[in-house]
C-alpha cells in the first residue's frame, strides 16, 4: 500500500521555521510569497550581488527565438540534417525512411557532449518523438495519444517516423571565429533508430522470459530505442538516454487473462499514439504482448565507438525515464539520477556496486549492470529517505508476484507503490550540481492533484508537492548528507515554486527580486554550468497562455545567497516549441539549447494565428523561413560575441 499522506495541518506543524513557511505558501496570506515586482516589463541588467551578468529578455511569443543582448545564437543542428556519411540533402517533399535514417532525427531533446579536444567533439542527442501532421503533406492533425485518424499514414510514413527515432552522434568542431558547426562525413557521426539499431540488454533483465518475443526468444536483442526524453553522459564519456513516453507505440489487446494486463496498465499501454503497428506486429499487444517490457530503460551508448551496440541497462530500472545524470560518489561508485515523468509517479537513483576507474576506460564498460535502484521517500519534516528496491526486501518478495530481480525491475513502478515512496509532480530533469553537490529536482506540473486524498494513487498535496491543481510545477533542492551521492538520507527543500508571483491564488514562490520577466513556468530540461549555477529550460506544452502568457524558454536561477529563487530570462523559443538540452560546453563560452516542435504546441491559443498547425500552414516555419520548408525542431548553439564566458 502506498504511504499515509499526512494531513495540511501536520504539515505546517512539521514544517514550522523552514524556508517554505516562513515565505507563506501554507500561511493564509500566501500572497506574501513576494512582492509584487518593482521592475516593469522591459528588460533590465541583473542586480547587485547577482552571479549572473546578462541583461534579461522579455516575456512574448512570436514565430522565432530570442537570446539576450551581447549573445549569438547559432542553428547548430536541425531535423533532416544530412549527418551520417552519404546521406541526402533534406528534402520534405521527397522523404524517405532510408534518408531519414542518415538524417538528424526529430524533435531534439537531450544534448549531452563527449570532447574530443579543446575544439571538437560528439554531440550526443535524443530524438523524443515525431508529429507526422507537420512533418508530411496531407497527413491531417491527429488527437495527441487517442487513437484517432492514421487515415493518411503509410507504411512509408511510419517507417520516417521510426527512423526519426532515436539518437544522433554528430561530431562538432569550433572554427576559427569562434562559431561551432558539425563535420560532415565524420566517422562518428551516427544515427540509432527505432527502426533497424539492435540494441543489447544488459543487467538483472536481460534474457528474462517476461523480455522474450518471437523475434528474440533469447530475450537479450532489442530493435531500437524510443521517446528518448533526457539523458546525461557518464564520467567514461558514454551517453546515457532515457526511453520515456514508450506506452504511445503500443496498440491492440492481450489475450484474455493474460498476465501482463496489470503490469501493462500500469504503464499505460497500449497508449495508441501512433500505427506502426498496422505494419511491424511487434507493437500489437495481441501478437507480441512482451513488447512492452523491452522498453522503458536507460539506454548506454558509447559515441566514440560507431560499431559498438547500444546497451538496455535494465539494472536502472523501468517507468518512463526523463533522464538519467550521473554523479559520483565519495568512495567512486557512481550514481545515476532519473525521473519518471508521470502525475504521482517517483524520484530514483541507482548507485552501482563496482567503483569507477578513471584510468582504465574498458573497465567501466558494464558498471550500470550491478548495484542498487532506490526511490525517494520524501518526509515533512525537510528529510528523506531513498529506499532500496531489492527483491526480497520488504513487500519485494514472491507472495506479491515479484519472482526475482527482473520481476522487480520489469514493474518498478509497482514496487515503488510497495515502498511507500512518495508520488511527485511529474519529475522531469534531475540534475546533479558537480561544484556544490547539491541535486536538483523539476517537478513540471500535476493539475490533477486533489485538494485532500480520495484514492491513494492520487494523494492531496504533501510539502514536496505541496500545491493542489498544480499547473506551474516546482523545483526541489536535494542536500546529500557530506555531498555523498550514494548516502541514503538526504535533507530537501524547495528552492522555487513557478507560475506568476502577481497572483496570490497561484502561491508561487520566488525572491523579490525575481522581475516580471524572471519567473516561468513548468519547469522541465535543467543545466549546471561548470560554475555551479542553476539553469531551467520549460514544458508548458498547450497551457502555454493559461500557466505564463509567455513563450518557453531558458532561465538562469540563482540558488545560494540572498538572492536564492531569482530567475533572469535568458532565451525564448519560437511559438509552439518547449525548450530541451540545455548544455554547457566546457569553459562555458558556449550552450546548446535544443528547441522541441516548433510551430506545434499551443499554437491555437496564439491570437496571431489561432488554428492548429499543418505541414502546409504552420504557425511559424522557423528556423529556415523558406517558403514549402514545414518548421524544424533544431540545435541552438549560444556564443558571446566577444567569446567570453555565457551569463
Ligand atoms: Fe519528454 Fe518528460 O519530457
Ligand atoms: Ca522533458
Ligand atoms: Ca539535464
Ligand atoms: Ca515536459
Amino acid at each position: 500500500m502506498p504511504h499515509k499522506n499526512p494531513t495540511l495541518g501536520d504539515i505546517i506543524a512539521r514544517r514550522v521555521g523552514r524556508r517554505d513557511l516562513l515565505t507563506g505558501l501554507l500561511a493564509t496570506s500566501a500572497v506574501a510569497a513576494i512582492a509584487p515586482s518593482a521592475f516593469g516589463a522591459s528588460a533590465k541588467g541583473s542586480p547587485e550581488g547577482s552571479r549572473f551578468s546578462f541583461e534579461e529578455i522579455a516575456h512574448g511569443v512570436d514565430e522565432t527565438h530570442h537570446v539576450a543582448q551581447g549573445y549569438r545564437s547559432d542553428i547548430l543542428l536541425r531535423w533532416g540534417d544530412p549527418i551520417v556519411a552519404g546521406a541526402p540533402e533534406f528534402d520534405p517533399a521527397a522523404q524517405s525512411a532510408a534518408a531519414q535514417a542518415r538524417q538528424f532525427g526529430y524533435n531534439n531533446d537531450y544534448v549531452g557532449y563527449a570532447p574530443i579536444d579543446a575544439t571538437r567533439g560528439l554531440l550526443c542527442v535524443n530524438h523524443e518523438y515525431t508529429a507526422p501532421e507537420i512533418m508530411f503533406p496531407g497527413v491531417k492533425q491527429r488527437q495527441r495519444a487517442k487513437e484517432t485518424n492514421f487515415a493518411a499514414m503509410t507504411k512509408e510514413l511510419a517507417e520516417i517516423e521510426m527512423a526519426a527515432h532515436g539518437c544522433s552522434v554528430v561530431e562538432i568542431e569550433k572554427g576559427a571565429d569562434g562559431r561551432w558547426s558539425w563535420v560532415r562525413d565524420s566517422r562518428y557521426n551516427r544515427r540509432i533508430t527505432a527502426l533497424a539499431t539492435e540494441i543489447r540488454v544488459g543487467g538483472p533483465a536481460a534474457g528474462h522470459p517476461r523480455l522474450r518475443t518471437s523475434a528474440d526468444p533469447a530475450g537479450t536483442n532489442i530493435i531500437g530505442t524510443i521517446n528518448n526524453c533526457a539523458g546525461g553522459m557518464t564520467p567514461w564519456g558514454t551517453f546515457l538516454t532515457g526511453e520515456e513516453n514508450f506506452n504511445y507505440y503500443f496498440r491492440g489487446k492481450l489475450p484474455e487473462g493474460h498476465l501482463e494486463a496489470a503490469n501493462h496498465k500500469r504503464y499505460g499501454v497500449p497508449g495508441s499514439g501512433y500505427n506502426w503497428a498496422d505494419y511491424h506486429g511487434r507493437f500489437d499487444l495481441a501478437t507480441e504482448p512482451n513488447e512492452p517490457n523491452r522498453f522503458g530503460w536507460v539506454v548506454e551508448i558509447d559515441p566514440s565507438d560507431p560499431a559498438a551496440a547500444p546497451v538496455k541497462r535494465t539494472a536502472l530500472g523501468r517507468f518512463k525515464h526523463e533522464g538519467a545524470e550521473t554523479a559520483l560518489a565519495k568512495d567512486g561508485r557512481v550514481v545515476v539520477y532519473s525521473g519518471d515523468d508521470e502525475r504521482f509517479d517517483y524520484v530514483y537513483k541507482f548507485v552501482s556496486e563496482g567503483r569507477f576507474n578513471p584510468s582504465e576506460r574498458a573497465a567501466n564498460r558494464d558498471l550500470l549492470d550491478r548495484g542498487t535502484l532506490y526511490v525517494a521517500r520524501f518526509d515533512p519534516d525537510g528529510s528523506g529517505e531513498w529506499l532500496p528496491i531489492v527483491h526480497g526486501a520488504g513487500k519485494l518478495t514472491a507472495a506479491n508476484g515479484f519472482r526475482d530481480q527482473a520481476d522487480v525491475l520489469i514493474e518498478t513502478r509497482r514496487a515503488a507503490d510497495l515502498l511507500g515512496a512518495t508520488r511527485m509532480d511529474r519529475p522531469e530533469d534531475i540534475e546533479p550540481n558537480p561544484v556544490t553537490g547539491k541535486v536538483y529536482i523539476a517537478l513540471t506540473n500535476n493539475e490533477r492533484r486533489p485538494e485532500k486524498t480520495e484514492r491513494p494513487d492520487q494523494p492531496g498535496p504533501d510539502p514536496a508537492n505541496p500545491r493542489a491543481k498544480n499547473e506551474w510545477g516546482h523545483v526541489v533542492e536535494l542536500t546529500n548528507p557530506d555531498g555523498d551521492h550514494a548516502a541514503t538520507r538526504f535533507s530537501w527543500d524547495m528552492l522555487v515554486r513557478c507560475g506568476d508571483p502577481n497572483r496570490p491564488e497561484v502561491h508561487a514562490l520566488w525572491n523579490k527580486a525575481t522581475s516580471a520577466n524572471g519567473w516561468f513556468a513548468c519547469p522541465d530540461n535543467m543545466a549546471i554550468d561548470h560554475q555551479g549555477r542553476l539553469w531551467v529550460g520549460t514544458d508548458q506544452g498547450s497551457a502555454w497562455s493559461k500557466t505564463s502568457g509567455t513563450a518557453d524558454g531558458v532561465w538562469a536561477v540563482e540558488t545560494e545567497g540572498p538572492l536564492r529563487g531569482t530567475g533572469w530570462m535568458f532565451f525564448r523559443a519560437p511559438v509552439g516549441a518547449e525548450i530541451c538540452g540545455c548544455l554547457f560546453l566546457p569553459g562555458d563560452t558556449a550552450m546548446t539549447i535544443a528547441v522541441q516542435h516548433p510551430g506545434i504546441d499551443g499554437v491555437k491559443q496564439w491570437a496571431p494565428f489561432g488554428r492548429e498547425s499543418t505541414f502546409d500552414d504552420p504557425a511559424t516555419r522557423w528556423p529556415d523561413f523558406k517558403p514549402g520548408m514545414p518548421p524544424r525542431p533544431s540545435v541552438v548553439m549560444i556564443t558571446r560575441q566577444d567569446g567570453g564566458k555565457i551569463g
